[in-house]
Order: C-alpha cells, then sequence, then structure tokens
C-alpha cells in the first residue's frame, strides 16, 4: 500500500477494511495531478483498453471500445436500499439493505485479485464551495480513475480540504478478478452479476460488474443525483437531473435557465446553443450540461450550480451542424467511449458529418463501410472532455455560490400532443408539468401508450419515493421569494407523416427568448387548457422562414389528445397511494375539467 496523504481515520480505516475484503494485488491513492493521469493512459493503451487517436488531429485524446454487454446504465440492477422499502418508493427497485450488504459482501470478497486498488478523493462541485460534496470512490478500474478526472475535481486537494470530516463512501469493481493468473481483457466487466446499490441513509454507493459511465463514475448519478437528492430533501435543497444556461442579451441582460429532458432527449444540446441568424448580439453561456444543485439564497432567490468538472456527452447526432460548441470541446483531452475509429486515427459516429467515411473500425472493431447493416458508433457512444475547453463556458461556471435561477424548462420527447411551449399556471400547476413530464421511446405516432412517464426526467435518479420528491418540489415555493417561472418545451412535435414540425437546435433560441421575455413580464401571454402560450407574433421570426399554419399546428391543442394524456396520468399517480401530495391529484383533475370544458 502506498502512503496516503491524509489523517481521516474513518478514511484509512475504510480504505484497509476494502482492500482486506477485495484483495487487490496493490492500494494506490490518486494524486489527481497530470503526470498520474498520463501515466494512467499509456497503461490503458499497453492493456489494449485504449487506443491512442491520432495526435496532430485530436490530442490528448484516446478511443476505448467498450464489452458489447456493457454499454449504458442498467436501470434494472439499480438499486435504492433504504431501511424501509417505502421510502425507496414504487419506481425504484429496493433491498432490504441488511441482506444486500451480504450479498455484496460475498460478490466482493477477492473480487480485485491482480488488480490495483485505486482510491480516489473526489469533490462534486468547486472545490472548498460550501455547495460542493465530497466523496471517495474506491475501484479497480484505471478508465474509472482517468474519467473522474475529467469528470470531478479529484485527488490531494480533495483530501486537504475533507480534513477529518465524513464522505460519501463509493466502492465500485468491475468484477473480473484475475485470480491464479488468469488473463485480463480489454474491457473487464460482469454482466451476469451486476449491482449499482444506494444506502441513502448512510450515504454510501456501492457498484459491482460495470466500467460503463453512470454505473461506474460514482459521483456522475450516484452521489449528484440518487444520493445528493436524499441530502437535498434532508437539507431543503434541489438536486436535478438538468442543465444550466446563462442566456445573454445584446444589452448585456443575463437570465440562467435550468432545465430538465430525459436522458438523450438534448440538454447538451440546449446547454450549448449557438443563436440563429436573427439573433445578433445575444449569447448563450454553458454553466452545465447534465445536473445541477439548486439551493435557496439568502436573497430569496434559487441559486444553481453544475456539481461536475467535464461533460460524458452522447456522441451520435452531434456534429458541426447540430452542437458546434461539443465539437469545439472534444478537439482534444477527449475520451471517446464507443465511437469508430477512422483510416486516419479520428473518430466519427453517426451524425458527426453528412458524408460517411468510405472505411471505418466499428465500436466492436469491426471493419465498417456505408453499406454495414450496423451502425459504426454505438448510439449510446459517448465522449468525455473537460467543461473547461467549452468555448461556450460561462464565466460564472464554477462561482461557488451558483448563478441565479429566473425559470425552470421541463422537456421530453413527444411527437404529438404538446406544444412547443407553455408556461406554468403558477408553481403547484409547473410542479404537476414536470411530475408528468413523459418521453417516448419509439416515434410511433398517435400512441399514448408509448409514453414512458420520466418525472421531472429523474425516475431512475430520485434516489427516494418520488412522492416525497413531488411534495419536496411543492413545498420549495415557501422556501424563496423570487420564485422562477416554469415552462414545459417541446422540440420533437411532428406531422402525421412523422416530418418535424420544429427545425429544434439552434432554432430553440426563439424559445428561449419568449421565455425570458415571460420572465420579464415583457410579452403578454395568451391561455390555454394547458398553459399560457405564445401567438405567433410574439415569436421573433427574424433570419427563419417559418409559416403561421406550421406554427399553429406546432401549438395546436387537441381536445381528445389532451383528454386521453390527463386520463393516462392517473396510472402514474395510482402508484403512490396516500403518499400523492394532493395537490398534484387537484390539478390533473383541474385539466381535465377544462379539456372537456
Ligand atoms: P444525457 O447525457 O443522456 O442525460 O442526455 P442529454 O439530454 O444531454 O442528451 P443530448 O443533448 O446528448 O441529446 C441528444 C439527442 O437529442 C440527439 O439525438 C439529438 O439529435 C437530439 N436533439 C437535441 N436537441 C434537439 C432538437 O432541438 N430537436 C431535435 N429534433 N432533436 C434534438
Ligand atoms: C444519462 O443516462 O442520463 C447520462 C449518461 O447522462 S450516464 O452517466 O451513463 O448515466
Ligand atoms: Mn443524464
Amino acid at each position: 500500500m502506498d502512503s496516503p496523504k491524509t489523517r481521516n481515520t474513518a478514511l484509512l480505516d475504510w480504505v484497509k477494511e476494502c482492500a482486506a475484503l477485495a484483495e487487490p494485488a496493490s492500494v494506490y491513492w490518486c494524486d489527481g495531478s497530470q503526470q498520474e493521469y498520463d501515466r494512467l493512459c499509456q497503461e490503458l493503451v499497453d492493456a489494449g483498453t485504449f487506443i491512442k487517436l491520432n495526435q496532430s488531429l485530436r490530442p490528448g485524446s484516446f478511443l476505448a471500445r467498450s464489452d458489447p454487454r456493457d454499454v449504458a446504465r442498467v436501470e434494472d440492477r439499480t438499486f435504492i436500499c433504504s431501511l424501509k422499502q417505502e421510502d425507496a418508493g414504487p419506481t425504484n427497485n429496493w433491498d432490504e439493505p441488511v441482506a444486500m450488504r451480504a450479498n455484496l459482501q460475498r460478490l466482493f470478497k477477492g473480487c480485485m485479485a491482480g488488480r490495483t486498488m485505486y482510491v480516489i478523493p473526489f469533490s462534486m462541485g468547486p472545490l472548498g464551495s460550501d455547495i460542493a460534496q465530497i466523496g471517495v470512490e474506491i475501484t479497480d478500474s484505471p478508465y474509472v480513475v482517468v474519467s473522474m478526472r475529467i469528470m470531478a475535481r479529484i485527488g490531494s486537494k480533495v483530501l486537504e480540504v475533507l480534513g477529518d470530516k465524513p464522505f460519501i463512501k463509493c466502492l465500485h469493481s468491475v468484477g473480473f478478478p484475475l485470480a491464479g493468473g488468469k488473463p485480463d481483457v480489454a474491457w473487464p466487466c460482469n454482466p451476469e452479476n451486476r449491482y449499482i446499490v444506494h444506502f441513502p441513509e448512510t450515504r454510501e454507493v456501492i457498484s459491482f460488474g460495470s466500467g460503463y459511465g453512470g454505473n461506474a463514475l460514482l459521483g456522475k448519478k450516484c452521489v449528484a443525483l440518487r444520493i445528493a437528492s436524499v441530502m437535498a430533501r434532508d437539507e431543503g435543497w434541489l438536486a436535478e437531473h438538468m442543465m444550466i444556461v446563462g442566456v445573454e442579451s445584446p444589452s448585456g441582460q443575463k437570465h440562467y435557465l435550468a432545465g430538465a429532458f430525459p436522458s438523450a432527449c438534448g440538454k447538451t444540446n440546449l446547454a450549448m446553443l449557438i443563436p440563429p441568424q436573427g439573433f445578433e448580439g445575444w449569447k448563450v453561456w454553458t454553466v452545465g450540461d447534465d445536473i445541477a444543485w439548486i439551493k435557496p439564497g439568502a436573497d430569496g432567490r434559487l441559486y444553481a450550480i453544475n456539481p461536475e468538472a467535464g461533460f460524458f456527452g452522447v456522441a451520435p447526432g452531434t456534429g458541426m451542424d447540430s452542437n458546434p460548441a461539443a465539437m469545439a470541446t472534444m478537439t482534444r483531452n477527449t475520451l471517446f467511449t464507443n465511437v469508430a475509429l477512422t483510416d486516419d486515427g479520428d473518430v466519427w459516429w453517426e451524425g458527426m458529418t453528412r458524408e460517411k467515411p468510405a472505411h471505418l473500425i466499428d465500436w466492436r472493431g469491426k471493419d465498417w463501410t456505408p453499406a454495414s447493416p450496423t451502425p459504426a458508433a454505438h448510439p449510446n457512444a459517448r465522449f468525455t472532455s473537460p467543461a473547461s475547453q467549452c468555448p461556450s463556458i460561462d464565466p460564472e461556471w464554477e462561482n461557488p455560490k451558483g448563478v441565479p435561477i429566473s425559470a425552470f424548462l421541463f422537456g421530453g420527447r413527444l411527437s404529438t400532443t404538446f406544444p412547443l411551449v407553455y408556461q406554468s399556471k403558477g408553481w403547484a400547476h409547473g410542479v404537476y408539468m414536470g411530475a408528468t413530464l413523459g418521453s417516448e421511446a419509439t416515434a410511433a405516432a398517435d400512441n399514448q401508450a408509448a409514453i414512458r412517464r420520466d418525472p421531472m426526467a429523474m425516475l431512475p435518479f430520485c434516489g427516494y419515493n418520488m412522492a416525497d420528491y413531488w411534495a419536496h418540489w411543492l413545498r420549495m415555493e415557501q422556501r424563496i421569494t423570487h420564485v422562477p417561472k416554469i415552462f414545459r418545451v417541446n422540440w420533437f412535435r411532428k406531422t402525421a407523416d412523422g416530418k418535424w414540425l420544429w427545425p429544434g437546435f439552434g432554432q430553440n433560441m426563439r424559445v428561449l427568448q419568449w421565455i425570458i421575455n415571460r420572465v420579464n413580464g415583457s410579452v403578454q401571454g395568451h391561455e390555454t387548457v394547458f398553459g399560457t402560450v405564445p401567438h405567433f407574433d410574439d415569436i421573433s421570426w427574424q433570419g427563419l422562414a417559418y409559416d403561421k399554419s406550421t406554427f399553429e399546428q406546432l401549438m395546436g391543442i387537441d381536445v381528445d389528445n389532451s383528454r386521453r394524456e390527463f386520463e393516462d396520468q392517473v396510472k402514474l399517480f395510482a402508484d403512490f397511494g396516500a403518499k400523492l401530495p394532493p395537490e398534484l391529484e387537484a390539478q390533473r383533475q383541474a385539466m381535465l375539467a377544462d379539456v372537456r370544458r
């Protein structure tokens, strides 16, 4: 064991305990330095996990190909092991914590044989900020170490700030011991025995069997959402699956918006929006693309920080047309996972360029041509880049106090029924709009049953009973004096024959501008059953030929579809029994009554 740079006895004891259980060949305390990062990247190249990309095209960057069975979060293997099952609620997997711990003890026994056990002290949030939280991840994956160095603040400086205070324990193993000289593989994992387990009362995470993203980089979904949401409930703040942007007008007035969209529904795109033609002098600043921690400030406003230090973004669909800021962010010092490799040692994925390269090595390591029947990159292929490299990164992004939030946005992928944008009639109605958020897995038009409810985009990430979470959101109104306005947006509405009704991406700026005008009170709203909406003339159309009749289709409210939607929401609410805040059912009843009128 190398010498730890801490006297935190709880930490020292826990590291010893983990080493005794997992039986690694050695224990290494990560200092977070560039030299350490470079050395581990080289070791990953030597082990065949990383391919070093062409250094003149993509300096400091590497490609990893995962095991094809380990490509995404595993929601059915994710558990909230609260003491009482009702505290996990009907939307989470639950198991009795004592039994689960015994089960995990068995799995972890000797599971790091032949490997190095890395100790990664990490801070979610700017180092030393009183909003930040410190955790320590123990892992046997060097891929996790280098990814964590991009996604969080890690190393010796975190130990200094930690001192002898408590920390969030995060234990991770890929679950592939190298006992008895068993050879390693490029992407070790254990798909038969995966567990992503949270113990909310003791603020602990234990993850086994996966090396991928949200399953393994435990500061992200496990700590910054599932554990943090529980802390936020107890302490009176919010931990949300939200991007954060600052929108600056030509006169220099800046408003910050926070938006929840389910996974792969456009947070990164919106966070890095480049204003289109007609919006000269406007600027959109990126604070975060995935997670927001939001706290009431002394002045009665809500302030948000991005607890992460990097982006773990969806690669497919990202190109110079759709997201040039993301493309600029990943020009260097980036780890790519499950994208394709070009013949000149660079990366490619569907949607990066209009023209497909004539030859690639696909994400499985096989030859690929445009005639191949399968995509070159996995649909959930990701890039891991430092946020500081983003050209639109907000000057305030590391402000420990956070940025003041003027409005919340909720949006799913919904091809029918839901207008482009509407504003809630107040806080409780807004919470109801977020709580009933849905999104489509497929583009099946007019099929209400195809909607997966994803309340506040938090279905896979809320660490406690979703009904208690809604109650917490409802109560938040009383903790503040400047109550943010709440909006639903839908970039994904389609025509009956399946064409997008809205161009989306940079053009979403027109919607953001209307939202800000509503916040400022400088534009009149129009009441509908859903909420307050813009008329055609309330939106600035300069630079875009968009006709009024298409806009009317985009904003149209179909009485039968709407009624079916409000009726369908009862299925979501019914699962929560007596825990459901009555305000939410009252909101639903009011919507139904309105639409029937
Ligand atoms: P996670 O990182 O999984 O939490 O997701 P995210 O919300 O950050 O997803 P991301 O921004 O990477 O979403 C990517 C997908 O949304 C791609 O398929 C994009 O093409 C699509 N997308 C994003 N914005 C728009 C838009 O305005 N219109 C349309 N039609 N598609 C969009
Ligand atoms: C998501 O699935 O919402 C992500 C990717 O942001 S992961 O970190 O893998 O959860
Ligand atoms: Mn996400």
